[in-house]
């Protein structure tokens, strides 16, 4: 691991600039060369604790590659970190070297690409993506390979056959990675309640919404396993934020720039227990798009795919700061723009044929990506006591979902070289 880094800042600090110069070539060239190559490689096995910080590199630092053909490049350094025989040389793999300048800033630095995102409508998520088995979602890497990579496309999975027990949640989320905490608890449950501090917890109509936008840091997954469903109504509705967006895109581009533009803000407001408070805006985009510079003529595809991300969670919106009020005529106002905006988005999430409306029964599970598909529940019978509809939710960062994705590709990647 240290061994790793001590090699990856030599590299950058040296032969990542001057690779053209030494090489002769540009580095697309040298890197497409060297990727016909073998992959098989080996760090150097001299390393001293000490020089793994980058800034003990020299400056004038100079790194020399030697293509051996096959196999790994040998670096050989002038000007090297004191205290390196001058014997010293680096190794790298021509698929590390193409990894580095693959790097994007922002984006992850996972070796495995991610799979890109399906705008989806209902039609054709019913179409395309089936439900997954408990047994083999919990059993069969490659079964969990392609729930996540389904995650990473549609941002929606359902798996059937749950044990009804209360740990069959938290067994889902671990087979990916760690739960994430939050004051409601590892996991918890989502039951009507009386005097319910959340609209969650009644037994009404919950509209399209993300979960603890709150939040600095928001659960990139959400997991909701029904226990027991009512004896009428509570039936589950998804929407994709990012289909939305697209289309809102191409009937009003202003209306995706204004939303972008003006922040909300969202609050869990209990003062007596939890304070919670945080300014967003609906979209944020990549730093590279134009949306920000007010360029209407992009096409949606693109403006679709470089959404970061989306917040909407009109259920639990606060109150707009008083100082967005500029002294103009009403009518014009940020606030009245962002409204006028908000209302064109809600309509374009309310699109039937974008809604996969799902009554879940008992022993599902649905994952989410709760930071781009919206998620509600239509009103349920409240039940008799200890008979109402109970679901158990859990939530989970994205480190863990991206690393155990990257992990799972790494080992079918090996799996099909060593065949
Ligand atoms: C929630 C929620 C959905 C449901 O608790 O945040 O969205 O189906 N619940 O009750
Ligand atoms: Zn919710």
């Amino acid at each position: 691991m240290a061994v790793d880094l001590d090699e990856r800042c030599l590299l950058q600090v040296s032969v990542y600039q001057n690779i053209s110069r030494i090489s002769g070539k540009s580095p697309s060239t040298k890197v497409k060369v060297a990727s016909a190559a073998s992959t098989k490689y080996k760090l150097t096995p001299e390393y001293d604790p000490w020089d793994s910080e980058s800034w003990h590199i020299p400056d004038q630092i100079r790194g020399e590659i030697q293509d051996n053909g096959p196999g790994p490049m040998t670096i050989s350094w002038t000007n090297d970190i004191p205290g390196y025989d001058p014997s010293h040389k680096s190794f790298i793999s021509p698929s590390m070297l193409e990894h580095l300048f693959r790097l994007e800033p922002g984006k992850t630095n996972s070796p495995s690409a991610v799979p890109e995102r399906v705008h989806w409508t209902c039609s054709s998520f019913r179409d395309r993506c089936p439900d997954f088995r408990y047994e083999q979602y919990m059993g069969d890497d490659s079964i969990l390979i392609k729930a996540l990579n389904q995650l990473h496309r549609y941002g929606l999975v359902f798996v059937e056959d749950v044990p009804g027990i209360e740990q069959a949640v938290t067994e889902i989320v671990e087979r990916i990675g760690p739960l994430k905490n939050t004051f409601y608890g590892r996991t918890w449950d989502v039951r009507s309640v009386p005097q319910a501090k959340n609209v969650a917890y009644t037994a009404q109509d919950l509209g399209f919404h993300m979960d603890l936008m709150y939040m600095q840091q928001p659960p990139h997954l959400q997991f909701l396993h029904c226990i027991r469903s009512s004896s009428a109504g509570g039936a589950s509705l998804f929407t994709d934020s990012i289909r939305a967006a697209r289309d809102l895109w191409k009937q009003d581009p202003q209306a995706v720039q204004d939303l972008a533009q003006y922040p909300v803000n969202f609050h869990y407001d209990h003062p007596e227990t939890h304070y919670y408070h945080q300014e967003r805006r609906v979209f944020e985009f990549d730093d590279k798009t134009a949306i920000a510079s007010g360029q209407h003529t992009m096409n949606a595809d693109s403006v679709a795919s470089s959404i970061k991300h989306v917040s909407w969670a009109p259920p639990f919106q606060g109150p707009f700061r008083p100082q967005l009020e500029p002294f103009e005529p009403a009518h014009t106002g940020p606030v009245q723009r962002w409204h006028a905006a908000a209302k064109k988005f809600n309509a374009a999430i309310h699109q039937p044929e974008g809604i996969y409306e799902r009554m879940m029964k008992p022993g599902e599970c649905v994952i989410f990506d709760n930071r781009r598909v919206l998620h509600a529940r239509k009103a349920f019978e409240v039940g008799d006591v200890g008979k109402e509809r109970w679901l158990r939710g859990a939530y989970m960062d994205e480190d863990p979902f991206l690393s155990k994705s990257s992990v799972l590709h790494h080992r079918a990647r090996q799996a099909s070289q060593s065949l």
